[in-house]
């Protein structure tokens, strides 16, 4: 089996796949696996484990979890796998801590929990600040332990195979420049995310929608790709994360005016308020004038109350983060920050087994996908703080055991090897062009997106940003790096990054313009109500040509 990605999706599938019994294993990525984007998952993983008693003396249940994530979904959550992620983590949780895995615990030993945004309880299992990291350290060591093969620094650029499925990759090993095929009866996309395709973002730079945009070009859909978050606190004004614990430790949102300004929109919950609701608070106090800092485009995050102690022991990385960046120590000085592109909630159309599905409903042979690049309906239009790196942890799990269990035929050698060499020819004659750059396409994209279709979107500027996406596609198409170097072209490299991401955001703006309505993370000046005849998924797929389609998906509605 071939994992692409190893965050904690893709290092799940693959440990639970040679746990159920395949022998081999083998993990695709174009970073070292510890510089998987999970690691920069900082506040926490939900869980109802109920360490933390609540204000009534009652304790926090599976239950109410999912009752949560699905009034967070906003009629965009499949209860069937809400219910199914909520009921095993408190599970998936103790098999972390059966790896080693260092949780911050309460004075009684038992593992802590903290609040966050929109959970009815302190829910958030953690790490200090740096949740994702410890998971994924955990992980990585256990998959050396069992023998798994890592194929670092190669880029896979094509799915091999034919109409009738997928039978491995195509991959540019980045230290040579030559072809490397994977064949495998069984592919498991967990490439992340793409809100790199903002200009301001939390993002690692390598999430360019890769594993998104392959599959489109295989026959899958895509869905809910309109429903992107907007994290409340991104550092000002560069847009890197400063974590949801901040709040969840009790950090208080202040604009220009030293007001609490979250009273006015959500007076009970305050900054514990989900983040579609943070988010355009503070869009509100912007556009409203009460902005801080020269352009009055940043708020203040205020820590300051919680004193030097709680700051140093649960929230380090923010504060190494603020004072090596910005110069700030949240000991002393309010933070600026800003709404930052976060997290997408679309993604690949799967079941609840993993399987990749066309936009008929069908599951696409061979090729599975977990994690933020797949949609298995977790998180419906709004997704809640820490339930991430758990929907990442029990669906890749699950996904590499049904993986493990399939065994498709793969077609004829021949073919998987004349789809090697022509890829090798392509990239060859890449090299030889001349052409655009990807870099400056990249960061042209980066500016439309967060123009047109940033935290509010309407219908004229849609379709102005999907006129300008268009011919970033274009140019992506034809873009060339500038010189013809074989080994460690990362120039090469991004010409097909940008490819994917300009796919991927031509994809994005088309479902914003489908869906004409507010709702969850997405935001339409010119539609600001909810509107129940789009109670459905807006998909998105590929035709023969190149041209993305809109049509539709039905939602789920009924419990197990
Ligand atoms: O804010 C954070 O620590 C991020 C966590 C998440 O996106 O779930």
């Amino acid at each position: 089996m071939i994992v692409i990605g190893f965050g904690v999706a893709g290092a799940w599938a693959a440990i639970a796949a040679h746990d159920a019994g395949l022998g081999d294993v083998a993990v695709v990525s174009k970073v070292h696996p510890l510089r998987s984007h999970s690691v920069a998952a900082q506040g926490g993983i939900a869980a109802a484990l109920g360490n933390v008693a609540l204000a009534d003396g009652s304790s926090d249940s599976w239950e109410s979890h999912v009752a949560d994530t699905l009034k967070s979904g906003q009629g965009l959550g499949d209860p069937q796998v809400v219910e199914r992620v909520c009921r095993e983590a408190p599970e998936i949780i103790f098999a972390y801590e059966h790896m080693g895995c260092h949780f911050s615990r309460l004075a009684d030993g038992r593992i802590a929990q903290r609040p966050f945004g929109g959970h009815a309880a302190p829910r958030a299992v953690y790490a200090a600040d740096r949740t994702g990291l410890v998971l994924l350290h955990t992980l990585y060591e256990q998959a050396l332990a069992r023998g798994i093969r890592f194929y670092e620094e190669l880029v896979v650029l094509r799915l091999a195979g034919g109409d009738e499925g997928c039978e491995g990759v195509l991959a540019l090993e980045l230290g040579t420049g030559r072809v490397v095929g994977l064949r495998s009866p069984r592919t498991v996309l967990a490439t992340g995310g793409h809100a790199r395709a903002w200009s301001i973002h939390t993002n690692t730079l390598t999430n360019t929608g890769d594993g998104l945009a392959m599959a489109l070009r295989r026959g899958a859909a895509a869905v809910d790709l309109e429903m992107l978050q907007f994290h409340p606190t991104g550092l000002y004004p560069s847009g890197v994360l400063l974590s949801e614990a901040c709040r969840g430790e009790g950090g208080h949102l202040v604009n220009a005016d030293d007001e609490r300004f979250m009273a006015r929109y959500a007076p009970d919950k305050m900054e514990l308020a989900p983040r579609d609701v943070v988010t355009r608070a503070e869009h509100a106090e912007i556009e409203a004038g009460r902005g801080v800092g020269d352009a009055k485009e940043a708020l203040w995050l205020d820590l300051r109350h919680l004193g030097p102690a709680r700051i140093r022991a649960a929230l380090p990385e923010v504060q190494r983060l603020t004072k090596s960046l910005v110069g700030f120590d949240p000991a002393i000085d309010r933070l600026p920050i800003r709404p930052t592109a976060h997290y997408a909630m679309g993604g690949l159309a799967v079941d609840i087994e993993g399987h990749v599905l066309t936009p008929g409903g069908a599951p696409i042979r061979g090729l599975f996908a977990a994690g933020e690049c797949a949609c298995s309906g977790m998180h419906g239009a709004n997704r809640l703080g820490a339930n991430s790196l758990l929907e990442g942890s029990v669906l890749g799990r699950s996904t590499g055991r049904i993986a493990a269990g399939e065994a498709p035929a793969l077609g004829e050698r021949a073919r998987f090897d004349d789809q090697a060499r022509s890829l090798a020819e392509e990239i060859d004659a890449r090299r030889g062009r001349k052409g655009p750059s990807p870099w400056s396409l990249l960061e042209r994209l980066g500016a439309t997106m967060t123009r047109w279709c940033g935290v509010a979107r309407d219908g004229a500027g849609l379709r102005e940003g999907l006129a300008e996406v268009q011919r970033l596609r274009a140019e992506a198409a034809i873009s060339a790096p500038v010189d013809a170097e074989a080994a460690f072209n990362y120039e090469l490299v991004a010409t097909y990054e940008a490819e994917n991401l300009t796919l991927v955001a031509e994809a994005t703006i088309r479902a914003a313009l489908a869906r004409e309505e507010s709702r969850g993370a997405h935001v339409r000046r010119d539609h600001p109500a909810r509107d129940p005849k789009h109670d459905r998924r807006v998909a998105a797929f590929l035709e023969g040509d190149g041209q993305v389609t809109i049509s539709s998906m039905p939602l789920r509605r009924e419990r197990p």
